[in-house]
């Protein structure tokens, strides 16, 4: 890992609260608009993406139809999943990240959408057999967020519809090395940390706590422990991600 992440100022991440609320979208506008981070910019699909097309087909009966993605950014993952046939629908919080995807996949069927996922999303429920979350779980700082985000997934796939969750863990060495959030034990059972560069929240879960989470409303699949130097901000760390596959499990989510 070269360098770390510099000292988040106290006005900045003086309210979890207004992050949260507030923030977000600005946030991600600007992300967008500053490229600091590698799916502001990249063209080609998550690795994790791949992973999980490549193992779906062993966990699926037929062919997948319809798939979602949640917090699509740029759309390079949605667009992975339209290539192979499946119809996309898409939702991303950043108008600027969605206007730049209509564009550039102008050609492909892809329905992206502006829109937060931890509102009730614009789908009907049991539209999906697939759902991709690739880094925006990561991005939802409550319990409760989390939680009706999780309850939402969980409605809009079909019964036993496959989930794909991305995140960093507290291994990795940049977001583990960022900042913990001033009295994040407020609103989550997970630490947050505050990313100074990019400006935005993050839950920093262990891989144990990972498992857990999803355990309410989705039985675990499988896991991929990613671990390889990249560069974040315009510097290099040792980066540490986790993706898991998840089935939304029969019984209705409580
Ligand atoms: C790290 S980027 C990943 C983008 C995309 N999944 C990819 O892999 O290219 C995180 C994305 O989550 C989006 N996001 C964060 N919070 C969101 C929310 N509550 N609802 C919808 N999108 C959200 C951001 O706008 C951003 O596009």
């Amino acid at each position: 890992m070269s360098g770390s992440p510099a000292v988040a100022t106290n006005d900045r991440k003086a309210s979890i609260g207004e992050h949260v609320n507030v923030r977000t979208t600005a946030a991600w506008n600007q992300e967008y608009t500053r490229q600091g981070i590698p799916s502001s910019h990249r063209e080609e699909p998550s690795g994790v993406l791949v992973w999980a097309l490549d193992n779906l087909r062993h966990l699926t009966d037929g062919p997948m139809s319809a798939a979602v993605d949640l917090g699509c950014g740029t759309g390079r993952n949605s667009a992975a999943m339209a290539a192979t046939g499946i119809t996309v629908s898409a939702i991303d919080l950043s108008d600027v990240a969605i206007a730049t995807a209509r564009n550039r996949y102008a050609d492909a069927d892809i329905d992206f959408r502006v829109g937060s996922v931890v509102e009730p999303l614009p789908f009907k429920t049991g539209s999906f057999q697939f759902a991709a979350d690739i880094f925006v779980y990561f991005h939802q700082l409550s319990d409760v967020d989390r939680r009706r985000y999780r309850r939402e997934i969980h409605r809009v796939l079909e019964p036993g519809g496959l989930l794909l969750v991305s995140l960093a863990t507290d291994g990795d060495g940049y977001y583990g090395s960022c900042e913990k959030m001033p009295n994040w034990r407020d609103i989550s059972a997970v630490p947050l940390t505050w990313d100074p560069a990019a400006e935005v929240g993050n839950i920093l879960p262990t891989y144990d706590e990972f498992l857990v989470e999803f355990s309410d409303m989705f039985d675990f699949q499988m896991s991929w422990r990613k671990r390889k130097f990249g560069d974040m901000h315009g510097k290099r760390y040792l980066r540490e991600t986790v993706a898991m596959l998840w089935q939304a499990v029969a019984r209705p989510a409580v």
